[in-house]
């Protein structure tokens, strides 16, 4: 079974806010977009840019540092192949968000395009 993590109230990612969690060395960077709660690896699959200040353009996150794309969903690229960034299953549970980061899911994108 995996571990459910808090990461805060859900009052304190309203949609369109972004935070950054710290939990057990890792930098994780969680969004409410639309009222939907995603995480993601704050480290870009390419050089290792910190991703939390990207720009999102719906679900795409645009690395600060050259500009490749990734869906906070799925943690792929737009079209096939490209790079993945590892994502986790965040949920609201009664008010509070609770991530699991035994359930990262890198590597998805060869069987699936972004919805873009
Ligand atoms: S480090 Fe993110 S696109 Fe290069």
């Amino acid at each position: 079974m995996s571990r459910q993590i808090p990461v805060g109230s859900a009052d304190e990612l309203a949609p369109g806010q972004r935070k950054l969690a710290f939990i057990d060395g890792r930098s994780i960077a969680l969004f409410n977009i639309e009222g939907e709660y995603y995480a993601v690896e704050n480290s870009c699959p390419h050089n290792g840019a910190s991703l939390a200040g990207g720009q999102l353009e719906g679900r795409l996150l645009r690395c600060p540092a050259h500009g490749l794309r990734f869906d906070v969903a799925t943690g792929c690229m737009p079209g096939k192949g490209g790079l993945n960034l590892a994502t986790f299953p965040i949920r609201n549970v009664t008010g509070r968000l609770e991530l699991s980061l035994d359930d990262a899911q890198p590597g998805q994108c060869h069987s699936q395009q972004c919805g873009t």
